[in-house]
């Protein structure tokens, strides 16, 4: 069964790419290459022994959508297509806003138009900004966004509900994915921050190997075990598999309008020191790092309640931050 996956090229993309393979789908990549490299597909055939289908295209474009659904009969689509530097959304809005929902908005108008039912999109834990309750639950109410990057994702999954609750034949599920991290044990695909890093752990991993000199980490006197922000870190393998088990469940649900939204993660917080010292314990180096001011934005603790993915859909996180770590590092090496 042909899947569509946009923004496959990337990091979370290409690892769902190899899993949907695994258990038996055929993904259909479609990428402008805007934020990966062609190398990504390589690593994806290194994996698997064969190379996967890649479409170099921006999914703004309804009619190259419309085109694909058709020309490959898709069943369904997974939706990883955008820009994601919370950062640089501050800086320029429009380049997110017009990305962000505008590829949002072609796939679903594709999908009206071709027959195509199943629809999988890639929210994240940024749509709880300052909210205050943990674990957070997909019912914690959820605050004004704290970016631009971060309303794309909420309007996002606005967009969805509105157009499943007007009666379209539309099955969709949000994931709200919390930080994904890692990369594939054969260290052949990975993530690929351009310039420098703004996530956690490929900082840390540029430091180990030389790239950056140290580490800041950011603010050492919240109010947390050890004064530094703890965030739920989830292996990029185990978010690729819970992508397959949510496309399976849309498939077989017999309703053809239905929308909901699962929180990712492993519901297991780790604070910045603990992934610094995992990632001291698995790579053998000392990091250089030195506790520095807080970052603007930064929320003190976020990490996920699992418990409705795993009832609804029988997923659970079966890797730790420290695998995670030592794939990522892994990984790092070969770059
Ligand atoms: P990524 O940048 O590695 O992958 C996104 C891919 O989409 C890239 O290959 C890029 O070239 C492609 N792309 C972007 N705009 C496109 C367009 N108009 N047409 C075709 N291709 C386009 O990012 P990622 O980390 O794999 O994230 C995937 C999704 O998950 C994104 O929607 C992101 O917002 C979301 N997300 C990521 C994280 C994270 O920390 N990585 C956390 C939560 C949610
Ligand atoms: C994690 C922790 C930092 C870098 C971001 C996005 C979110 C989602 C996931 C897309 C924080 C600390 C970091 C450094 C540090 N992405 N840190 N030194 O901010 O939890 O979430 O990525 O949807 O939207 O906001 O992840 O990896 O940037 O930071 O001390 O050099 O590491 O302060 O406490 P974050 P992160």
């Amino acid at each position: 069964m042909n899947i569509l996956v946009t923004g496959g090229a990337g990091f979370i993309g290409s690892h769902t790419v190899v899993a949907l393979v695994e258990a038996g789908f055929e993904p259909i990549i479609v990428d402008d290459f805007s934020n990966s490299e062609k190398r990504a597909l390589s690593g994806i055939e290194r994996i698997l022994g064969r190379p996967v289908k890649c479409y170099e295209a921006d999914c703004n474009n309804l009619e190259t959508i419309q085109n694909i659904f058709r020309q490959e009969q898709i069943q369904g689509a997974i939706h990883f297509a955008a820009f994601k530097a919370v950062g640089e959304s501050v800086q320029n809005p429009l380049k997110y806003y017009e990305n962000n929902l505008v590829s949002l908005i072609t796939l679903l108008k594709a999908a009206h138009t071709e027959g195509v039912k199943n629809i999988l999109f890639s929210s994240s834990a940024t749509v709880y900004g300052l909210s205050e309750e943990l674990p957070a639950t997909e019912q914690t109410l959820i605050p004004k966004a704290m970016s631009p990057y971060g309303n794309t994702k909420q309007i996002s999954e606005e967009i969805l509900r509105d157009v499943v609750a007007s009666g379209a034949l539309l099955r969709g599920i949000s994931l709200r994915y919390f930080n994904p991290i890692g990369a594939h044990p054969s260290a052949a695909i990975g993530e690929l921050p351009l310039g420098v890093p703004n996530n956690l752990v490929p900082y840390i991993t540029q430091t180990g190997a030389g790239i950056r000199e140290k580490l800041t980490v950011f603010g050492g006197d919240y109010d947390t075990p050890d004064g530094t922000c703890l965030r739920d870190f989830i292996h990029v393998c185990d978010l690729a598999e819970a992508h397959v088990i949510a496309m399976k469940y849309l498939l077989s649900l017999e309703v053809d309008n239905y929308y909901d939204v699962f929180n990712v993660g492993t519901g297991v917080p780790n604070s910045v020191l603990e992934a610094i010292t995992a990632f001291e314990e698995v790579s053998g180096k000392s990091l250089h790092y030195e506790i520095g001011a807080r970052r603007d934005g930064d929320v003190p603790s976020l990490y996920a309640d699992v418990s409705k993915i795993k009832s609804a859909l029988g997923w659970t996180a079966k890797r730790s931050m420290k695998e995670g770590l030592a794939d990522a590092w892994r990984w790092q090496q070969t770059l």
